[in-house]
């Protein structure tokens, strides 16, 4: 066997599949492995004319045909899968060589397996991958973490086969070391989850409150995509309400049962900002609606429940309000994209990472799932100010919420009033209202913490850590 490959794809499913064919189709000689061998032999036999693939079957076979330092790519499961295929290729491996995990790996996995494999001198490069079967082929957005050292080998390639910005920058980056590429990916999928939930609530609100078919709010969308919303996800929601079942010949959304799934990571990107005490209220709420959506014999039992009795809009008020839930989708995504950062920037705190906003937000403006014309303002916001408190202290973004921010108050009001459930333009707008407030109640909440728990509290007017004697003279101690 000649050691030609430059980089090797283990885990030949739709994505790996995909990502290996970008690679070949960008010149690269590629070996292929699958547990499964035909799936090897059946790449080849439909893409085999797209570049030069060297398929193996055994695995040390595999690592025999790639060049040094060997670059071989994981594409399996996350979880034990991911495991079990390190287990098999590491002892087969040198100093030098990389093992690059393009799965959604937890990050504290994939900090885990670095640290292991760095002890044999094996770079352990957890990648986030993002932008879909379509994304894998054609140019994803790429998040690569690990060592410096592996980006300078890997990261032309990476180059090469990402997705590319209107500006001709790639959307690759080197993240940070260790688990910072698998952690941004995360946040990049709970941003997904706030994006998604939000868009639905926009399209339950124009049908239920406004009154127009799922065919008239496919052309709002289209329309809003020209505009400041521009982003794959309104434009392939267009795509998916003017779609007609053509079994019933009912629009498509209505015969689609309304239980959404969710395979983790929008879930992980809420435990871990718990555990960091960084507030993902509208990440959380879509998060909770996707599960809240799934309890079906809970809402079947529900169903009877009262609502208000409220009367639909007229056409007018119709086009008017669509204006104003426009208003609302935009002041909503600010704060999910706020959120989504200040959670990167934060993890990047914890576990040292020093990871460049700006660029994140560079990466993510082709190619993955939340790409959008907006993320190019939050680069420059960034890049403009790298220590921005948070992306509602950007003068731009301050400018625009403060001039939707009174149909954002309105669009909720119809919603309350016609008992349409929108958590999570309630749950953004409820932390730009807590943010900008001048007092909070956690006053309040310190002084109950003190008085059954002795908790203690700080003053407004002066130093110190005081305790108030509730049970007997209510005077205050210093603690
Ligand atoms: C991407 C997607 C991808 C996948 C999500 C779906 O960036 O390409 O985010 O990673 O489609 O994991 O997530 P759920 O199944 O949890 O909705």
């Amino acid at each position: 066997m000649s050691t030609t490959a430059q980089i090797g794809v283990t885990g030949l499913a739709v994505m790996g599949r995909n990502l290996a064919r970008n690679f070949a189709r960008n010149g690269y000689t590629v070996a292929l492995h699958n547990r499964t061998a035909s799936r090897t032999h059946d790449l080849v036999a439909e893409f085999g004319e797209e570049g030069i693939f060297v398929p193996t079957e055994a695995a040390k076979d595999f690592v025999a045909a790639l060049e040094r330092p060997r670059r071989l790519v994981i594409m399996v499961k996350a979880g034990e899968p991911t495991d079990a295929v390190i287990q098999e290729f590491a002892p087969l491996l040198e100093p030098g060589d990389m093992i690059i995990d393009g799965g959604n790996a937890h990050f504290a996995d994939t900090r885990r397996r670095e640290r292991e494999l760095r002890e044999q001198g094996i770079h352990f490069v957890g990648t986030g991958i993002s932008g879909g079967e379509e994304g894998a082929l054609h140019g994803p957005s790429i998040m690569p973490g690990g060592s410096a050292e592996s980006y300078e080998s890997l990261g032309p390639m990476l180059e090469k086969i990402s997705a590319k910005a209107k500006d001709g920058a790639p959307c690759v980056t080197h993240v940070g070391p260790d688990g910072a590429g698998h952690f941004v990916k995360m946040v990049h999928n709970g941003i997904e989850y706030a994006d998604m939930q939000l868009i639905g609530e926009a399209y339950q609100l124009l049908r239920d409150v406004a009154g127009y078919s799922p065919g008239q709010i496919a052309e709002i969308f289209r329309t809003w995509n020209t505009g400041r919303l521009d982003s794959y996800l309104i434009e392939i929601t267009a795509q998916v309400l003017s779609h007609v079942d053509a079994a019933s010949g009912e629009p498509f959304v209505d015969v689609v049962v309304d239980q959404a799934e969710q395979k983790g990571t929008g879930r992980w990107t809420v435990q871990i900002a718990l555990d960091l005490g960084v507030p993902v209220s509208g990440i959380a709420e879509a998060v909770f609606a996707r599960s809240l959506s799934g309890h079906a014999a809970l809402r079947a039992a529900s169903r009877d429940l009262a609502g208000p009795k409220a009367a639909p809009l007229s056409e007018s008020e119709a086009a008017a309000f669509a204006d104003r839930v426009e208003q609302a989708l935009y002041a909503s995504k600010i704060v999910s994209y706020t959120q989504g950062f200040h959670e990167i920037a934060a993890g990047s705190e914890e576990y040292g990472w020093d990871i460049d906003l700006g660029a994140i937000a560079a990466i993510w403006r082709d190619g993955c799932i939340i790409r959008a014309a907006f993320l190019d303002r939050i680069r420059a916001a960034y890049d403009t100010r790298p220590d921005l408190p948070s992306l509602l202290s950007d003068e731009t973004f301050a400018r625009e919420i403060a001039a939707a921010q009174d149909d954002w108050r309105e669009v909720l009001v119809a919603a309350t009033r016609q008992g349409v459930p929108a958590p999570g333009f309630a749950a953004a707008l409820a932390y730009y209202d807590a943010l900008r407030a001048e007092r909070l109640p956690a006053a309040l909440t310190q002084a109950q913490r003190d008085f059954f728990g002795a908790h203690t509290y700080r003053r407004v007017d002066r130093e110190g850590t005081f305790h108030t004697l509730w049970g007997g003279d209510r005077s205050e101690v210093e603690a």
